[in-house]
């Protein structure tokens, strides 16, 4: 009951949001109110965060350039308010998985700051010397892993370590939330998918692996299963 109030105070958030935005757009000439600007933050922060998809022959829209950018900016800002982008799809806060690309709260304000400041490009000059690099590794489940699929509920017969988890079967749009109840009533929250998009399937892949002692229970519910990779 508490889940369900608290996913539909969250959808009315991104919603409200949302409409502020569409309420109030932005205009060419709107005003520079910022002093953050793309030649000296921005760009840097693209270059980290956004430009390994978007760049020219990756698989979205190139954002390398302020000519590239400036066009987009209000949809940037939605983006990242409904942290849509980066793409990654766990609810941030749930589980810590290596590899998490999502903006931290400074990064996600300095860039709706920058929109909502007119966007402005500043001095060329200041720019990054070197052409930035748009290769990050993927998390890997190391090869060791045991697994062991779960849709509803499991119980562990030993003490275990989970090292990642994975949606298995899980629709496009659907949800999933995992969690792990020990036998002294303590609930541990692995995973929660919301809005899944089957393209963007991949392990997450915990930083430190979750140990639960023997007789915890598993539960995955939602619109799908998961698969678990355990520690030997
Ligand atoms: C893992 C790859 C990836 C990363 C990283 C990424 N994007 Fe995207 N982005 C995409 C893809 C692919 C699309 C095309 C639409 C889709 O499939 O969702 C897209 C679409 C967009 C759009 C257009 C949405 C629309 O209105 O159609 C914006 C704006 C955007 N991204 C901004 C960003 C920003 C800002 C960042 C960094 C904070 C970022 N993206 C990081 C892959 C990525």
């Amino acid at each position: 009951m508490n889940g369900w109030w608290f996913r539909r105070g969250w959808g009315f958030a991104a919603l409200s949001a949302l409409l502020f935005f569409v309420a109030a757009p932005l205009r060419s000439h709107d005003p520079i109110t910022t002093r953050l600007t793309w030649s000296q933050e921005i760009s840097r922060l693209v270059y980290a965060r956004c430009a390994t998809c978007h760049h020219a022959g990756g698989p979205a829209m190139s954002l390398t350039t302020y000519a590239e950018a400036r066009p987009w900016a209000k949809a940037i800002r939605d983006e990242v308010l409904t942290r849509r982008m980066p793409p990654w799809g766990a609810v941030k806060g749930i589980g810590e998985f290596a590899g998490d690309p999502s903006l931290t709260q400074p990064e996600l304000d300095m860039l709706v700051g920058w929109v909502e400041g007119g966007a402005p490009e500043g001095d060329p000059a200041l720019l990054p010397a070197r052409p930035p690099d748009f290769h990050v590794p993927a998390a890997a489940v190391p090869k060791y892993a045991r697994t062991l699929v779960v849709s509803g509920s499991a119980v562990l017969s030993r003490a275990s370590s989970v090292v990642a988890i994975r949606p298995k079967n899980l629709p496009e749009n659907g949800s999933l939330e995992a969690w792990a109840m020990q036998p002294d009533g303590q609930v541990e929250r692995l995973l929660w998918l919301r809005d899944y998009r089957r393209k963007w399937d991949r392990p997450y892949v915990f930083t430190k692996p979750v140990r639960l002692p023997a007789g915890t229970k598993l539960r995955v519910s939602g619109t799908g299963g998961a698969m678990l990779f355990f520690a030997p």
